[in-house]
């Protein structure tokens, strides 16, 4: 019990630990309500929040001191953040549920030693502006995502570079197409017509 008292201790000690535990009681707030403290209360965490970011429920983040995330990001529902190796996310990007995010890999070439006694290595991710990374999808140590991609749902993205505006699905991930504007947008919601706080959710 004096064991489990003192990793406790240790636990609330430093930054990563206070958020973690701060994350098991906000995490499942439900509603506008949830969105708002989480983004007031997980804030100092962040390496770095933009404005109006939007956390939905069940959000998990491991190393979220170096998690970097722009203007009016969307953290989807249940999506896991491992930012041991910097995680940074451009303005507007929105991710959605389920998705992994990870930066670190376990070192594994010791055919001699467990793996789990090898240590990690480190590969930042980049995702730019206005992406879309659709649900459960996994996006790799080292990936680089460019302005404006459109990652499909369930995809597996590893370390090469997607270029701006392309659109990917996979496993693994492949260029299928672009964005761009063919025939009309009448399929398009009005988004004026919904309430002004929820307009960014
Ligand atoms: C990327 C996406 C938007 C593309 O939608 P779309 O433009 O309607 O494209 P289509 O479904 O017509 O697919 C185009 C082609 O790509 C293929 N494709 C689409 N998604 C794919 C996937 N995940 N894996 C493999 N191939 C895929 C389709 O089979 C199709 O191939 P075909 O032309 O040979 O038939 C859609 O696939 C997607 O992933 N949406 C995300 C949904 C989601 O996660 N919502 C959560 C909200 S944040």
């Amino acid at each position: 019990m004096l064991k489990a008292l003192r990793y406790f201790i240790w636990d609330i000690s430093v930054k990563s630990g206070r958020y973690a535990l701060l994350q098991m009681l906000l995490k499942d707030f439900p509603g506008l309500f949830g969105i708002e403290i989480r983004r007031r209360f997980y804030r100092r965490y962040f390496g770095s929040m933009g404005e109006d970011v939007v956390i939905h429920q069940d959000f998990h983040a491991r190393n979220i001191h170096n998690l970097f995330v722009g203007n009016g990001v969307h953290l989807g529902e249940s999506c896991f953040i491992q930012a041991a190796g910097k995680v940074s996310i451009g303005e507007n990007t929105i991710i959605g549920p389920g998705v992994k995010i990870w930066s670190q890999n376990h070192q594994f070439k010791d055919p001699t030693i467990p793996i789990k006694e090898q240590g990690y290595t480190f590969k930042e991710v980049i995702i730019g502006d206005d992406v879309w990374i659709g649900a459960n999808a996994f996006i790799m140590p080292g990936a680089v995502i460019g302005k404006g991609a459109v990652i499909s749902a369930g995809s597996l993205l590893g370390g090469k570079p997607i270029p701006p505006y392309k659109i990917v699905a996979g496993n693994p991930a492949r260029i299928i197409g672009k964005r761009e504007i063919t025939g009309s947008k009448s399929n398009s919601q009005n988004r004026s017509e919904i309430p002004k706080i929820a307009s960014n959710i």
